[in-house]
């Protein structure tokens, strides 16, 4: 036991010196005193939530004859790190870049992988990861097929909730708002930006609807890429675009002992922005 624990310690040793940039991002308190946003948030030595919450983790795997692991045997203990009201920004973007650079620091895979939940006209609720391209006060840009299921269901229900999954850091950013289109120009910039084979791919995939076979998906691309070769001009789709989800709420989750979560939300009213505390 001691052993583990020792090697464990060594390991995120090395992982934190390995780490690249500025562990501890700050933002500015409504005091105006700069503050850590990690662990206990008061001292610049204190180490990142996401190390600091997998060194006292407890992380029990139970399998089940045959059955594989029982997920009921997965269990975790958050640390005490959480997030009070003197550690928050004023502001919920200040407080997502804070987390978001954060979570890029941690070394998440894909940290900017976000969850889309819409809901179209059969009132059936759909989920699905998309990748965040940008974000600023206006909101939390994505792109997509205008004519997959989502882009149907937000052509139908312009309204989206969001979740960003940071879990091994022990927190969850929601938000929840209505959703735009961005405009035609920040499509196209954002579409030349993409590597070449993924500008063929989206002209190429008519997402969301039933296909034959893996086989016509390759041949079309092959066909495309004749028609648009490497080094040229890919024109953007018909409807492949951007979408702009405006939060009017805004929750930041961060997990604790015995499940005593910290939730503090951001929530636009007609006298603007308040932020107030939800039971966990
Ligand atoms: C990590 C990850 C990132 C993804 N990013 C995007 C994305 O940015 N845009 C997109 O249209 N689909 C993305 N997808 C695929 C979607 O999850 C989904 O399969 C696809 O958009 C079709 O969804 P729909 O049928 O509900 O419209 C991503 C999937 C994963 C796992």
């Amino acid at each position: 036991m001691l052993g583990w624990f020792l090697a464990g310690r060594r390991w995120l040793a090395s992982r934190m010196a390995a780490a690249p940039g500025p562990a501890q991002p700050t933002v500015r308190g409504r005091a105006g005193r700069a503050r850590t946003h990690a662990g206990t948030g008061s001292t610049a030595r204190s180490e990142p939530a996401t190390l600091a919450g997998q060194r006292q983790c407890k992380h029990e795997a139970v399998s089940r004859e045959g059955g594989g692991p029982d997920p009921n045997g997965l269990r975790i203990e958050y640390p005490d790190s959480g997030l009070t009201e003197d550690q928050l920004a004023d502001t919920w973007l200040e407080q997502f870049r804070s987390w978001f650079a954060d979570a890029v620091n941690a070394g998440i895979p894909e940290p900017n992988a976000v969850v889309l939940a819409t809901v179209g006209t059969d009132s059936m609720p759909a989920a699905r990861l998309v990748l965040m391209k940008s974000f600023d006060e206006s909101g939390i840009v994505v792109f997509t097929n205008g004519y997959s299921a989502k882009g149907q269901e937000l052509a139908a229900n312009p309204f989206a909730a969001l979740v960003f999954p940071w879990h091994s850091m022990h927190r969850q950013v929601r938000m929840s708002g209505p959703v735009e289109v961005v405009d035609e120009a920040a499509s196209d910039a954002y579409f030349a930006g993409r590597p070449y084979g993924a500008r063929i791919a989206a002209r190429v995939s008519r997402q969301s609807q039933v296909i034959a076979a893996r086989s016509d998906l390759e041949r079309d691309w092959v066909a495309q890429a004749r028609a648009y070769p490497e080094g040229g001009d890919v024109p953007r789709p018909p409807g492949w675009q951007g979408y702009r989800v405006r939060p009017e709420s805004v929750e930041f989750w961060s997990g604790r002992q015995n499940r005593l979560h910290d939730r503090l939300r951001f929530r636009r009213t007609e006298d603007g922005w308040v932020t107030e505390r939800l039971a966990p």
